[in-house]
């Protein structure tokens, strides 16, 4: 075929190829899990100050809330010789990922932009490693919130419920108003993110015990008993169909008021926005009652993988223009979340934004700002992975609490 190319063609497909690599080295390609409603519109807004910079987007994105499989996607591109530009990442994984040798530096734009002085040190944590800056902080995210339907809760009487036995009371009163209690999904992660909230509500002593420093005399106590006993209790309020079904999909029951509760991080906030829906008239945000004051963190960072030399301009502009302050409060008003720096004004924000900055600047200030353990802030992917499968067993059965707290103690140990 080549021979019958004259050379004008020639010459023009040599000009294509030419063009495209320029605009790949232009372009960023990023793998991440935001693939719901609301987390879309959110990876729309950086989409578009990018392509605003002139540098394109290859999309890679992997369904699977709390990014389980994004990220054994993630582990077969590198393993193949192919790291995306981009990663969405949290905790402990970036920080493996950097000890692997597999992260680029983002020193010198770190330096250019005191990141250093604005990023809280919380974050810094998993955005360096060796006192090297590899990933850029989106935003930050939280798990102990409670999502109510404002006119479920009115009908209910309309409080807020202040502790466990209010919340009980109030699941009561929905379940005789006809609805489902609890909008869940049945999937490892969520379980977790509802243990999250649940061990907290137990004493910030307790979650930190349990989670961050792993005590074994903690996890095989009383009260982690009464953790699973409570999670039993929450099982008993949602519908048969909730194994398998995705977190937004439980977000929407909330939003259409086929739900009353659903106890999911702030990203949900991302879903009642995208349907239109105002917080103080249409739903309600507040933490998961004997939680307010303390704070389960997790943040969304890109994790910048080493590429080809060509592609690290791109790179660079990329986790500049995350890190610009009028972009971090674009995003998070859409995502749900928190900025992931200090110096961002809340002014566009709406009252669960505010607040959701305000509990996070408290919470850091007074010692009782945490990891989240479900969305890998307080531990290694390894013992994560332990504590969901006996979190999930026990939420759907197959263990009592008395052999959960008993499993629990022994499969952490093994995966420390
Ligand atoms: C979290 C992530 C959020 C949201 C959520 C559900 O791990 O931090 O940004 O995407 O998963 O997918």
């Amino acid at each position: 075929m080549r021979k019958f190319l004259t050379t004008t063609a020639i010459a023009a497909v040599m000009m294509t190829m030419g063009s495209v690599s320029a605009r790949a080295a232009e372009g960023v390609e990023v793998l991440h899990w935001w693939t719901s409603g609301g987390e879309a519109a959110a990876l729309d807004v950086l989409k578009k100050d990018l392509e605003g910079k002139g540098i394109s987007w290859t999309d890679m994105p992997v369904a699977g809330g709390g990014g389980t499989e994004a990220m054994t996607v993630l582990r077969a591109r590198v393993t193949s010789g192919n790291a995306p530009t981009a990663v969405q990442m949290l905790g402990f994984d970036i920080l493996d990922w950097a000890k692997e040798g597999a992260l680029g530096n983002l020193d010198d734009v770190a330096a250019q932009e005191g990141w250093d002085k604005v990023i809280p040190t919380a974050l810094q944590q998993f955005s360096k490693y060796d006192g090297h800056w590899i990933a850029a902080p989106v935003n930050v995210h939280s798990t102990n919130w409670v999502w109510i339907n404002k006119a479920a809760l009115d009908a209910a009487g309309g409080k807020e419920p202040a502790n466990w036995d209010e919340l009980i009371a109030l699941l009561d009163k929905f379940k005789e108003q006809g609805i489902t209690p609890v909008a869940h999904g049945g999937q490892p992660w969520q379980d977790a993110t509802i243990f999250d909230a649940v061990v907290l509500s137990l004493g910030n002593d307790f979650y930190k015990k349990a989670f961050i420093d792993l005590d074994p005399a903690t996890l095989g106590s009383a009260e982690m008993k009464e953790a699973f006993d409570r999670m039993t209790k929450l099982r008993s309020y949602v519908d048969d169909n909730f194994s398998g079904r995705d977190w937004n999909l439980a977000s929407a029951m909330v939003i259409e008021g086929k739900a009353g509760v659903q106890f999911m991080g702030d990203w949900a906030k991302g879903e009642f926005i995208k349907a239109g829906k105002k917080p103080g008239t249409d739903f309600v945000c507040m933490r998961f009652p004997g939680t307010q004051g303390s704070v389960t963190f997790n943040s969304d960072q890109f994790a910048m993988f080493k590429v080809a030399d060509d592609k690290v301009p791109a790179q660079l502009k990329m986790a500049s223009a995350i890190e610009s302050p009028v972009f971090q409060s674009a995003f998070n008003v859409v995502k749900g979340s928190a900025p992931a720096r200090t110096d961002v004004p809340d002014t566009d924000f709406d009252d669960c934004g505010k607040k959701a900055i305000k509990d996070l600047a408290e919470a850091n200030t007074n010692g009782s700002l945490m990891g989240s353990m479900a969305h890998g802030h307080a531990n290694p992917a390894s013992v994560k992975n332990a504590i969901y499968d006996v979190v999930t067993r026990q939420f759907n059965g197959e263990l009592s609490s008395e052999e959960a707290v008993a499993e629990l103690a022994a499969a952490v140990e093994a995966a420390k």
